[in-house]
């Protein structure tokens, strides 16, 4: 058995930015359009006017201020409100393979390890553009590694459970060097039309290079443990797959086709699932909570990490301990915890203990204990 090390990490943000005044403007816009074309049978009472957005609910709700976008333009037009992303052709880098490639060469040059050394791509992420061939192994083409390349879908936990699939690999020798890449366009699953959840995602890539904490060239966190654990619900959802050209007619524009969520039941269901599951992680490896000087977790809702962060830690926990990027960033699916573990993990000195912990439609929960080699 080998000692598995996470041994660099690396962001791809995009270039386009959207402050909550400038989604907001858009969004009311979009509703008086609406309002103004349905005005008949808003007043016969056949269609629900849609009411105006604000932004200090945003803030107030999720602490969210803006975030990064793929396309600016056609999110932020009336009469488009989604991105227009360009349709690739089959011989050219697919989006989500370009994005994972900046995320992976910046991981790789931290961890001091040129692509060809290695061995595993996996790409971990709530949606992929196609079917197949897997975008990994599009990536894995782009990068010049060798080895093999899967992608792997657990929507907000896919990175967690990335990794805990790559370094159980490592573990037992299958694979000497690992990276787990997570691009989340998820500007392109999100309803922006729908005033509930249109401030929740932004677009991001993150990617982490695991290998034997032996052949580590510089700083480094063991991986002590990792957990994942899965229960159904159908609280978070996208019914958009492969059947949906199968389906009758008058399915163009369903909007379970998108992300949807009920925000009140997962926020209640999930809170109760992530303690529990960070606290049995923590007691079945013998790790105090005090011994932690870090908790890097899925980035949804600044209310529910707060909450988080006190039950696991048993006090309200100092700003340095539990970072948030979700006020720059937004929601970003599986990509949040490893933005905040990618920025807020270098000051650590050699002993420091911290959990990734990521969340999500499942549900899912996963949680990778470190410790600062
Ligand atoms: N602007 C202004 N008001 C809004 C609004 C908007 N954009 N969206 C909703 N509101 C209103 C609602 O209509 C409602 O009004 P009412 O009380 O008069 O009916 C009120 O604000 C509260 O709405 P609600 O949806 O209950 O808000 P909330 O406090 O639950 O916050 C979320 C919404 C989505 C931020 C929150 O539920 C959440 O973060 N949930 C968990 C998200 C999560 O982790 N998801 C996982 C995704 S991977």
């Amino acid at each position: 058995m080998h000692q598995p090390a996470i041994t660099g990490s690396g962001v791809f943000t995009p270039e386009q930015v959207i402050t909550n005044d400038e989604l907001v403007v858009a969004f009311n816009a979009y509703a008086d359009r609406f309002n103004a074309e349905n005005a008949e049978a808003i007043a016969a009472g056949e269609v629900e006017a849609k009411a105006h957005s604000s932004s200090e609910f945003i803030v107030n709700a999720s602490g969210i201020e803006q975030r990064y976008v793929m396309d600016k333009a056609g999110v932020l037009d009336p009469a488009v409100m989604h991105p227009k992303l360009r349709q690739r052709a089959d011989d050219e880098p697919g989006i989500m393979a370009e994005m994972a490639l900046d995320a992976c060469t910046k991981a790789l040059a931290q961890a001091g390890r040129t692509a060809e050394e290695v061995d595993l791509v996996i790409c971990a992420a709530s949606n992929h553009e196609r079917a197949y061939p897997a975008i990994a192994i599009e990536i894995q083409q782009l990068l010049g590694a060798g080895g093999f390349a899967f992608d792997m879908n657990v929507a907000c936990s896919s990175a967690t459970f990335g990794l805990q699939a790559a370094a159980d690999m490592i573990r037992s020798g299958s694979v000497r060097c690992a990276i787990v890449v997570n691009p989340e366009i998820c500007s392109g699953h999100l309803e922006w039309r729908d005033r509930d959840c249109h401030f929740i995602f932004g677009d991001v890539c993150t990617a982490t290079v695991l290998e034997r904490a032996e052949d580590a060239k510089g700083p480094h966190f063991l991986v002590q443990s990792t957990r994942c654990a899965t229960q159904f619900s159908n609280n978070i959802r996208n019914n958009n797959g492969f059947l949906r050209r199968s389906r009758p007619a008058g399915t163009v524009d369903r909007r379970d086709m998108q992300f949807m969520q009920n925000g009140r039941k997962v926020f209640k269901e999930v809170l109760p699932l992530v303690v529990s599951h960070i606290n049995d992680h923590l007691a079945d490896s013998g790790t105090g909570a005090d011994e932690l000087k870090r908790l890097w977790l899925h980035q949804a809702n600044k209310t529910m990490n707060d909450f988080i962060g006190r039950k696991v830690l048993g006090r309200v926990p100092e700003a340095d301990e539990q970072p948030n990027i979700l006020q720059d960033y937004a929601n970003t699916s599986s990509a949040g915890s490893i933005i905040a573990f990618s920025k807020y993990s270098d000051d650590m000195e050699p002993g420091d203990k911290g959990v990734i912990c990521s969340f999500g439609a499942g549900y899912s929960v996963g949680s990778v204990l470190v410790e600062r080699a």
